[in-house]
């Protein structure tokens, strides 16, 4: 298991203030979860009810075929009638559903009602492409509305998107599109991040120029920054312009009655093992989870203004950007570029300008911008911010302090959220009312149970170490990994079975807060993003001059975790400054410049088990000089 992290204080607490609470809709926190764990099928057809169906669920839960459960069962609807066309056709038909920030300063307002103009004529568009319910959409975009927009639109139809973040390279693109067999492409003739011009339909035309090639028919361009690029029009292949598109296309589409259990969206992710896995989320349970999540732990109000600085790509961005923000009716804000360019005051001038009152950040973002200095948000008016996130790895107490102090204004909660993709949404979380300590996500959310335990599976008691584990199914929980139904037992479900594996260790203390300490297996998080060892190791593999190659995280200041790789060569190859840079650029070029490792060394021998098992713990603490601790497996 991963190292103690004593700089944790289980015993400081920060009460909410009166104010908090007056303006609380949840009040009696204990209540709310005592009611919704003693019948949490009554709690979930409470928060379902709140919704828009076409036709209402017979049951709630179905668990007769562990590990594959089905909620709402029966029950008819589609994430798109709740998340937008239920406000178009209201009174908030002119509340802007997104103000868009660009990164070289230009701004969008966008309504609920143009929002709905916009995902019905993109989704003529993708029928007049010959998509059809069930089919699969991969989406690689920056940071634009366009994104949203394409999202829904295939949720419209009844299409399966599948959004691919845009800092991902050429091979981990063309992966998760020959995974999924996606039809159709959308993406940006490029994006703006931190003054860089990202070429995104470059990156897509060489994916898709492979060997065997994809089912890729159709690419849809969304012209964003102007650069020139191709538009390729082969007997394969047909590239469209999205603004053509889009003005030849009927403004009117019928939303697609969805079955509850029907497909909404995969979202790769990261394991231990082989190559990314599609995780698969529905119309029904998944809408439930994230309208009632966000709104008891964000407890947004007609009048906030909500941002989460995540990326549309990730699951964050799919939850909360996208799909909770809009079933709530809020208004939220999208920033395209980087958080400190051309300054790094740029988001404390977005948090004033636009008067955001939630901010949903990652401990990576806090601790680079916290680099610059508390001078830097002083010069901007904060005082609209009542409510502030966190997510994506445990936040620091050194970071949680910061932010809460000089963003927050010693005023302002800060929800620190543990979940993952597989969960779909908040998992362990405060509200606002819930007594905080620095560093934990406080307790489990309504109905969840969670527990810590050990390698049988036994609970242990408070303040010990152990695997973190949930008893109980969610709404939210994703259904399979698509296409690999045995790989989703086999992942989440077989190291204990009947319970969920999250793959975390974790704490709890004697106040019945939850401490996650991190990864047990062989997941990486780096600046809040994801990754395999395996991915990153096959990426050096995959350079002529690598024979073999073992790669770890090691503690960074602002990532949490930086990469570090250990390669043995070939022969006919030798040791250089270049051909470690060569190496480090091959494994950004191969998956993204976010995986581009800090350092590569050459080693003459990696150390490994009897069965040939890299000791990837054991290369870990010889790196940072710590005990070898148990080496009885090591190979001599
Ligand atoms: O290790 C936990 C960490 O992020 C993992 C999930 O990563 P991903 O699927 O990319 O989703 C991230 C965004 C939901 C978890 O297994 N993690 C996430 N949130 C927290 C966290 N660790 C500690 N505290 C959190 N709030």
């Amino acid at each position: 298991m991963s190292e103690t992290n004593q700089a944790f204080d289980h015993s400081l607490v920060f009460n909410p203030s009166p104010e908090v609470i007056a303006r609380a809709r949840i009040k009696d926190w204990d209540a709310v979860k005592a009611a919704a764990d003693a019948d949490p099928q009554k709690y979930w057809a409470e928060c379902a009810s709140e919704l828009d169906w076409y036709q209402t669920w017979n049951q709630v839960l179905d668990d007769s075929k562990k590990p594959f459960f089905k909620w709402f069962v029966g029950g008819k609807t589609n994430i798109v009638q709740n998340a937008v066309d239920r406000h178009a056709e209201s009174a908030r038909r002119n509340k802007l559903a997104y103000i868009w920030q660009g990164e070289d300063g230009s701004e969008r307002f966008m309504s609920y009602g143009e929002l709905a103009h916009d995902v019905n004529k993109f989704a003529n568009v993708l029928k007049g492409l010959g998509v059809n319910r069930g089919d699969r959409v991969t989406i690689y975009m920056g940071r634009v509305l366009e994104l949203p927009i394409a999202m829904l639109a295939c949720a419209k139809i009844g299409a399966i998107h599948s959004v691919v973040y845009g800092g991902f390279s050429v091979d981990a693109l063309r992966g998760r599109i020959q995974d999924s067999q996606s039809k159709v492409v959308v993406t940006c003739d490029g994006a703006y991040v931190s003054g860089k011009h990202i070429d995104l339909k470059d990156i897509v035309d060489a994916a898709l120029y492979t060997d065997p090639p994809t089912p890729v028919k159709d690419v849809v361009v969304y012209k964003r920054t102007g650069k020139e690029v191709r538009m390729f029009n082969e007997e394969n292949r047909r590239d469209h312009w999205w603004h053509e598109a889009m003005n030849a296309a009927s403004s009117v589409c019928e939303t697609e009655v969805m079955d509850a259990e029907d497909p909404l969206f995969i979202l790769y992710t990261s394991g231990s093992t082989g190559k990314p896995k599609a995780l698969l989320h529905t119309h029904g349970g998944y809408s439930v989870y994230t309208y009632a999540t966000f709104r008891a732990v964000f407890d947004v109000q007609e009048d906030d203004r909500y941002w989460c600085a995540a990326d549309p790509g990730w699951i964050t961005g799919h939850s909360y950007i996208v799909y909770a923000p809009l079933m709530n009716g809020v208004t939220s804000v999208v920033y395209e570029g980087g958080p400190s360019y051309p300054a790094p005051d740029r988001w404390w001038s977005i948090v004033a300008k636009y008067r955001v009152s939630i901010l949903y950040t990652a401990p990576t973002a806090i601790r680079g911008l916290m680099r610059f200095g508390a001078d830097w948000p002083k010069k901007h008016d904060l005082s609209s911010l009542r409510l502030l996130g966190s997510v994506g790895e445990p936040i620091n107490p050194e970071a949680w302090r910061w932010f809460y102090e000089n963003i927050g204004n010693s005023r302002c909660p800060i929800m620190d959220t543990w979940w993952q993709t597989e969960t779909g949404g908040f998992m362990i979380t405060p509200t606002p009312v819930v007594p905080l300590k620095p560093g934990s996500g406080t307790r489990p959310f309504f109905t969840i149970k969670a527990e810590i335990v050990d390698d049988q599976g036994n609970a242990v008691p408070p303040e010990s170490e152990g695997y973190l584990t949930i008893l109980q199914p969610w709404p939210g929980m994703a259904r399979t990994i698509y296409g690999d139904d045995q790989r989703y037992a086999d992942t989440y479900w077989s190291r204990f079975p009947g319970r969920y594996f999250t793959g975390d260790s974790a704490r709890m203390d004697k106040d019945g807060y939850y401490w996650i300490i991190g990864r047990v297996d062989d997941v990486l998080k780096v600046s809040g993003y994801r990754f395999g060892t395996a991915e990153l190791e096959s990426a050096l593999v995959a350079h002529p001059a690598v024979a073999e190659a073992a790669v770890i995280g090691l503690p960074h200041e602002v990532r949490g975790n930086a990469i570090y790789g250990y390669v043995l060569l070939r022969t006919g190859h030798k040791d250089s400054p270049e051909l470690r840079e060569a190496l480090r650029n091959h494994v950004a070029k191969m998956v993204g410049p976010i995986a581009k490792p800090e350092k590569v060394e050459v080693v003459d021998r990696l150390p490994k088990t009897r069965s040939g098992k890299i000791m990837r713990r054991l290369l870990k603490a010889r790196a940072q000089g710590l005990p070898e601790g148990d080496i009885s497996t090591l190979e001599e």
